[in-house]
């Protein structure tokens, strides 16, 4: 059994300039037929640039959106689309192009071909390659809401992610078909990017930078600061006010950030997390010490305020620990507020970094105070969470975000805090490459 490989003629020319991969990292990109499959061509020139060799598969209905000419053209290596090529065997078999490869990547991933490797189907080349694989897949799903919330697909992805295959969560918006919205879109390609360099980092295959000089860390050469976790205001020198905050999606930020170049100072408020690999860690405890924090570690590019910071503060706390005695009156504990970090950071003036990200936890109307929130604050963007006690969002391990801008509400679906740093950082990536002078290829 073999795939059928076709050298697009004319590839060479089409592909002239571009510098040949000088690393060993390989990709298998299998391209499903959706109509997202077309984004799989910038997918691959991105890839390109970070010197990522990439052999394509076409599936039959993905040749009806993309033609194996673009592809082989942008991959400048065959394309393979048929099991039963007897002339591709001296090529390549399909074993071989399952095994000889760091990651394997099925975007766009049709409500198809989930169910087929769900249920470990192998009637084609795409189906094959996938069943013979020893390598980590990643799966970026893209159809109709309504085939996405199918209880079929969702049993599928359930089933693929409990076979160790990593299911990236589709975007949500607006989909080809006039009228129909929800989740179901292809992930932008900086997430997609994110997401691939994050398995090949795991599989000990790092992305390399271009010889142009394009670097596979967007966020390289920026200081990305962020605050992490809550504050404790002490009430005396045992006893504290605080919240529930873990820091969890704070400190996942941070580690999204390092991954992808920057410098990151993380002003972490007491947590019980381990600090980051790479980051810069300023460790304080309550408001005034995390503002104080904050202005040494400026100036910084982009400010990422994650941290629940106690809005008020015990005006008179003790120095001295109270004592309960028989005779002394309960206390009364005065409060007065804390400095607003966000708002003082956000504040249009010499040295504001350039992005200001506040987040907002709220357990009622979350985007509509995430909205007054952002013209208050004088933030470029909100993340608004929900963290009523059901949603398990506070010191849990995922979460649903909201992301608030000028450009209106941008509404992710629940996944990992992981993953939500991950794709938020892409997201910052897209926004700061889409502002440097060189962005307008
Ligand atoms: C215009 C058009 C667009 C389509 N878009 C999608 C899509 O985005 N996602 C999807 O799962 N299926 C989509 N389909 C259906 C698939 O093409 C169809 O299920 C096909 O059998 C998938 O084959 P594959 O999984 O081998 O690529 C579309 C079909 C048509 C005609």
């Amino acid at each position: 059994m073999l795939g059928k490989a076709r050298r697009p003629r004319g590839a060479a020319p089409l592909n002239c300039g571009e510098p040949e991969p000088v690393t060993d990292k390989r990709i298998v990109l299998i391209i499903g037929g959706g109509i997202a499959a077309y984004k799989c061509l910038d997918l691959i020139r991105r890839l390109k640039e970070r010197r990522v060799r990439v052999r394509a598969v076409l599936t039959r209905a993905g040749e009806q959106f993309v033609t194996p000419l673009s592809v082989g053209a942008l991959t400048n290596e065959p394309v393979f689309t048929n099991l039963f090529d007897l002339d591709a065997e001296r090529e390549i078999g399909h074993i071989r192009l399952s095994r000889e490869a760091d990651l394997i990547v099925v975007a766009p991933a049709t409500a198809d071909l989930i169910a087929k490797m769900a249920g470990g189907h192998a009637d084609d080349l795409a189906s094959t390659v996938l069943m013979a694989t020893d390598k980590p897949v990643l799966v970026a799903p893209a159809m109709n809401p309504r085939m996405w919330l199918h209880p079929a697909t969702q049993r599928n992805v359930a089933q693929l992610r409990a076979d160790g295959i990593r299911v990236l969560e589709p975007a949500v918006g607006e989909m080809a078909e006039r009228g129909e919205a929800g989740a179901g879109r292809l992930p932008e390609v900086p997430e997609l990017l994110a997401a691939i360099e994050s398995m090949l980092a795991a599989a000990g295959a790092s992305v390399a930078t271009t010889p142009a000089g394009h670097s596979a860390r967007p966020l390289a050469g920026l200081h990305v600061l962020i605050t992490s976790g809550p504050t404790h205001e002490p009430i005396d020198p045992v006893r504290y006010i605080a919240n529930r905050s873990s820091g969890k999606q704070g400190h996942a930020v941070a580690a999204a950030a390092v991954k992808a170049g920057a410098r990151v100072t993380l002003v972490s408020g007491p947590v019980a997390l381990p600090d980051p690999a790479g980051v810069d860690v300023m460790h304080v405890e309550t408001a005034a010490e995390m503002l104080d924090a904050v202005r040494e570690a400026l100036p910084a590019d982009i400010g990422i305020f994650a941290a629940a910071v106690a809005d008020w503060r015990v005006a008179n706390a003790e120095g001295e620990k109270i004592k309960k005695t028989a005779s002394a009156r309960t206390p009364t504990l005065s409060l007065v507020e804390n400095p607003d970090i966000l708002k003082t950071i956000a504040t249009p003036k010499a040295g504001r970094p350039r992005l200001v990200i506040g987040f907002a936890a709220e357990t009622e109307n979350v985007t509509e105070y995430a909205k007054k929130k952002l013209k208050s604050k004088g933030a470029d963007w909100i993340v608004a969470n929900d963290v009523s006690p059901e949603t398990g969002v506070m010191g849990g391990d995922r979460n649903a975000i909201h992301i608030v801008s000028a450009e209106g509400v941008e509404s992710w679906p629940d996944m990992s805090k992981t993953e939500v740093a991950e794709r938020l950082v892409a997201r910052i990536a897209a926004h700061v490459a889409n502002r440097r002078p060189e962005a307008a290829q």
